[in-house]
């Protein structure tokens, strides 16, 4: 640009025009258009965005060239993938071995949320305590979850989860008696009849530990 091209413009004021700019022929109470050309860059973006939508158009909303139901098949994948690797668990004997541990596994899947992370309670009652609306005993434990209540919002395990799992999962609740949970979580008050908890896990320990897995 030269020295004194650069000097106009420096006169310039807001509203005037640079003296050799092509200028529209109308003007609207002292305001008046400039017909400048568009910058190249836009104009070349402009008919990029036409050529796109010619080529999008018909690949996706007419002949369904590219997939719409991807992440149905990402559910689908990542849902398969998870299966196998419970599959080899089971296979390989570990959840035989820890039915406890797995059971803590299948918790912290399906029961956390309504029952918490330490089974302290929350929409569901707590389960580390001595008071149990429907019994304390195993067989009553597995007749809660596979039944459900479904009255109070607890959900029927039982076609979802299968046997196998509710025996594991039952195995891991009957460990928390007398867990309470870390400080700084508070646990959900007593809710139903108080047991002597002591007793009736004494003699379960004794009498189910050594057939646990053999039941399964
Ligand atoms: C959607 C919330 C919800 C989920 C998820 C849930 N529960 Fe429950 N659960 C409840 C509610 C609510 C009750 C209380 C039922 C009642 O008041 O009769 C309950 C009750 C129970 C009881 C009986 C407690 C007692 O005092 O007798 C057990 C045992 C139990 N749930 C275990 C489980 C297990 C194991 C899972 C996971 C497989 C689970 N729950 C998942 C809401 C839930």
């Amino acid at each position: 640009m030269s020295e004194k091209n650069e000097q106009s413009r420096e006169e310039l004021l807001p509203g005037d025009f640079m003296p050799d700019q092509p200028m529209l022929d109308h003007e609207y109470d002292g305001i008046r258009e400039a017909d400048n050309p568009l910058p190249k860059w836009w104009v070349n973006l402009f008919f990029v965005t036409i050529l796109f939508a010619i080529i999008y158009l018909p690949f996706v909303h007419m002949f369904d060239f590219l997939p719409k139901d991807y992440l149905k098949r990402d559910v689908a994948y990542a849902t398969m993938l998870a299966e196998q690797r419970e599959a080899e668990l089971i296979a390989s004997g570990a959840y035989d071995q820890d039915p406890v541990g797995a059971g803590k596994k299948y918790f912290g899947t399906f029961c956390v949320t309504c029952h918490g992370s330490y089974a302290e309670g929350g929409i569901g009652p707590n389960l580390t305590d001595n008071a149990w609306i429907h019994g304390p005993r195993e067989e009553d434990i597995i007749k809660t979850i596979v039944n459900g209540v479904s009255a109070k919002g607890m959900p029927t395990w039982g076609p979802i989860l299968g046997e196998r799992k509710i025996k594991m999962i039952t195995a891991y609740v009957m460990t928390l008696w007398n867990q309470p949970p870390p400080a700084g979580v508070k646990g959900k008050k007593a809710e139903g009849e108080a047991f002597d908890m002591a007793a009736i896990r004494a003699t379960v320990e004794k009498a189910a530990a050594p057939d646990t897995t053999a039941k399964m």
